[in-house]
């Protein structure tokens, strides 16, 4: 059933391709527009929307804070992302124009079942992002947009967190495209780019041999940090909690501009620092900065791990390790980026000789407080 791979994990990263295609089949018209109409709530509320929330946990909520950067952009409706078991705890202001996407694989965990709850007793409409059919969260939701990942086995979620970011991409140009904000011309483009995502994965796939061998060789380190900025923050995030609970190390995400601000002074001789690269082309502003950062890290020993675009030569002397991915639009940048991070945990895990399927102290869906 693992399909000839060693776990579950190792499968469902391979998965990730048709999983992405298969989130956006029938979502795309031959137009190139959008055609959600899962999304049951009425074009003139999401007209109306004034503020959306996202509430999630663990890898469903970086996937909500990379939706904002797209949200935010795309439509120009402002946006927070909460963890669901602190947005039920404290006093959350919604109303009827508020639109809460409630994210999560299993439907079933329970902080963001109570947060769903909370936001339709204040007249909220919710839309559900999951990849359980029929599970609580959706049934309890105003809509759903599901997710196709098929089911994912590993207690780490990989495939499921790609497809929730192409959901809510989707959403956030829907919204954008039902709003009528004043860039069409990008949302139609990256809808294109978003068709051809599926391949950019396979080749991101394709190419890891090397992200393998170099988490085998890093087996003994006790620390790894990661540094992103913009969408690449949350990635470092993800690519922290996927070290932290497979190969029990521990790992840090920041955000590349807070290094000055605490996280520098960590900086010693030789500990590995994975750093996530934005595109030179479009925000080029992003990119420059964060290849200051790489410099700073450096000059006081860093062993560097750079994700960056293919062509993207600024970096060369700066990175020990230079992983590449294809480029894409900035916002997109994520579907291609967590990959090798995912792989770089897995294997660091394997080489640790944990069991990746299983991590000790964890459960698949937190069902539970
Ligand atoms: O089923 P959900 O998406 O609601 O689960 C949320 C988290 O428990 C989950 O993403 C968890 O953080 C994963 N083990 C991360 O790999």
């Amino acid at each position: 059933e693992k399909g000839g791979h060693a776990s579950f994990m190792l499968k469902e990263i391979a998965e990730q391709p048709k999983a992405v295609a298969d989130t956006l089949l029938g979502r795309i018209d031959a137009e190139g527009s959008l055609t959600l109409d899962e999304v049951r709530i009425p074009a003139h509320e999401l007209r109306e929307t004034d503020k959306v929330v996202i509430v999630a946990c663990g890898t469903a909520f970086h996937a909500g804070l990379i939706a904002k950067y797209a949200i935010e952009h795309w439509t120009r409706i402002p946006c927070e992302v909460e963890l669901a078991s602190e947005f039920r705890y404290r006093d959350p202001i919604l109303d009827q124009r508020s639109l809460v996407i409630a994210i999560s694989q299993s439907g079933e965990t329970m902080d963001t079942l109570m947060a769903v709850r909370h936001a339709r007793e204040q007249g909220s409409k919710v839309l559900a992002i999951c990849n359980t059919n029929g599970s609580t969260i959706p049934r309890e939701s105003d809509a759903v947009l599901y997710t196709h990942a098929g089911p994912e086995v590993a207690v780490a979620s990989t495939k499921a967190f790609l497809t929730q970011l192409v959901a809510c991409y989707l959403v956030a140009l829907y919204l954008g495209q039902v709003r009528g904000t004043k860039w069409g011309d990008e949302i139609r483009a990256v809808i294109r780019d978003l068709a051809g995502i599926g391949q950019a994965v396979e080749r991101v796939l394709g190419t890891m041999e090397p992200v393998r061998e170099l988490a085998r060789s890093l087996a003994g380190q006790d620390t790894v940090l990661f540094l992103g900025r913009h969408v690449g923050y949350p990635v470092a995030l993800e690519g922290a909690l996927k070290l932290k609970e497979l190969a029990y190390m521990h790992a840090e995400g920041f955000a590349a501009g807070e290094l000055k601000h605490g996280p520098i002074a960590l900086i010693e001789e030789g500990l590995p620092v994975v750093v996530v690269v934005p595109s030179p082309r479009g925000r080029s502003v992003l990119h420059d900065k964060l290849v200051s950062n790489i410099q700073e890290i450096r000059a006081r020993g860093a062993r560097t791990v750079v994700i960056a675009e293919e062509g993207d030569e600024t970096v060369t002397p700066y990175a020990d390790h230079l992983v590449r991915i294809p480029a894409t639009p900035t916002l997109l940048q994520p579907l291609v980026a967590t990959v090798p991070l995912q792989v770089f945990a897995c294997e660091l895990a394997t080489a640790r000789g944990n069991e990746v399927d299983q991590p000790r102290n964890l459960a698949k869906s937190v069902t539970v407080e």
